[in-house]
């Protein structure tokens, strides 16, 4: 058995000449740079318009990165040194990263059945250091957005969502990013919608938007593309993380595709666990809202770790070559993160773990109910453009697998 699986690069399998035509016009134009040019630069405009749309937000900035996304909205609201910030134990590097980068302490919290951010867990990890929850939809699944706001809400923090796996999700019917005080998401090659680099910040509150704004470029506001000062509140330290011209033309082309390329992956999970269906000895992850799902990767949960060993082996055999069990999904666990479980200071004053006291431990056995899952748990990404056969070939070689 041989399975012809394609690698995931959900966006890159849609591009086609609508973006040629727009980086041309850049390049044409000679309009590299947002604000201003030989021409007239519109893309990253026109971008950030159907972000807003889109997410229903009432502002979108589009940045050069998802991380940078995140460091400047936690920039925003005021995120520094000695703060804790809530994060789950599956995460990516990037998001605990950007924690560290503001100076603050990263605490983890375990993840339920959904491998996304454990609502009761959340609770018990709040203190008066606690500045921000930090949920990260993960894996295409939107987090239960109503009973973390409701921790929120309840302790008065406010809450940033980490859209970048979850593109084109929503809960509820409701967007991810639209829930806490401010949202991001990331444009990079894995992504739902991609332009390479690229990432977005999307908050309803005007005064975050500009502290974000002044943060994510040089300090100071822009009136029709010229620096301008504002009022006091959003005066910062800029960080040069603006989005590059070429990457808006390309971003500008993607989010119209995007619930096109998320249908595509829906349906082909929806086939692929249709078959699967009745298979003994596997269970799935479960979603927190099934159509606010965005398919980009279905997880099996089996029995045992063993059990998980030998079908992430087989499946490999059978062509399915980027399957992970969870546990050794890189970066993507807290105790893989080698910066992490060595508490690597951002400087040689060694902050920002010595900036307050209390009990940091991230080495695996910090989150126990999470590592057993971890475990046990297998992620077969599902590519964006996958033929019936494919679908069919994956399902066959999953069975097979894990018989
Ligand atoms: C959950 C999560 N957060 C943040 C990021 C960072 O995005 P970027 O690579 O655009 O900096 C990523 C990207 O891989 C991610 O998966």
């Amino acid at each position: 058995m041989k399975v012809d699986w394609p690698y995931e690069f959900p966006g890159a399998y849609w591009l086609d000449e609508q973006e040629d035509r727009a980086v041309l016009d850049v390049l044409h134009n000679g309009s590299l740079f947002r604000y201003y040019g030989l021409g007239t630069p519109k893309y990253v405009d026109a971008y950030e318009a159907a972000a807003r749309e889109f997410y229903g937000t009432k502002y979108a900035l589009g940045m050069n990165s998802g991380t940078g996304a995140l460091i400047t909205a936690m920039a925003a609201l005021g995120v520094g040194p000695g703060c804790e910030v809530i994060l789950p134990a599956f995460m990516w590097v990037a998001s605990v990263g950007a924690v560290v980068q503001v100076n603050a302490i990263p605490i983890l919290c375990e993840v339920d059945d959904t491998l996304s951010m454990n609502p009761e867990d959340l609770d018990k990890k709040i203190t008066p250091r606690t500045k921000l929850i930090l949920p990260i939809h993960m894996a295409g699944n939107p987090c239960d957005m109503d009973a973390i706001m409701a921790v929120a809400e309840k302790h008065n923090i406010p809450v940033l969502e980490d859209c970048a796996q979850c593109n084109g999700g929503s809960f509820r019917g409701r967007s991810v990013g639209s829930f806490g005080q401010m949202g991001i998401f990331s444009l990079q090659l894995n992504k739902n919608m991609t332009s390479g680099e690229g990432g977005l910040l999307v908050t309803n509150d005007e005064k975050l938007y500009y502290k974000a704004f002044s943060a994510h470029d040089m300090g100071l506001i822009r009136v029709d593309g010229r620096l301008a000062t504002p009022e006091p509140y959003a005066l910062a330290w800029g960080s040069g993380r603006r989005m590059a011209e070429l990457c808006g033309a390309v971003a500008s082309v993607q989010i119209k595709k995007l619930p096109q390329i998320v249908d595509h992956m829906r349906a082909s999970k929806r086939r692929i666990k249709a078959m699967l269906e009745g298979t003994s000895g596997v269970e799935f992850r479960r979603l927190n809202d099934a159509d606010g799902d965005t398919g980009t990767f279905l997880i099996l949960v089996l029995e045992d770790e063993s059990k998980a060993l030998s079908a992430v082996e087989k499946m490999k055999e059978f062509g399915l070559h980027n399957v992970f069990r969870i546990a050794e999904y890189g970066l993507h666990i807290y105790y893989n993160i080698p910066s992490l479980v060595g508490k690597v200071p951002l400087s040689p004053a060694g902050n920002p773990w010595q900036l307050a006291e209390g009990v940091h431990d991230y080495h695996k056995g910090a989150c126990p109910k999470s590592d057993a899952l971890f475990a046990r748990s297998v992620l077969v990404p599902i590519p964006s453009r996958l033929t019936k056969d494919q679908e069919k070939a994956a399902a066959e070689a999953i069975k097979a697998a894990v018989s």
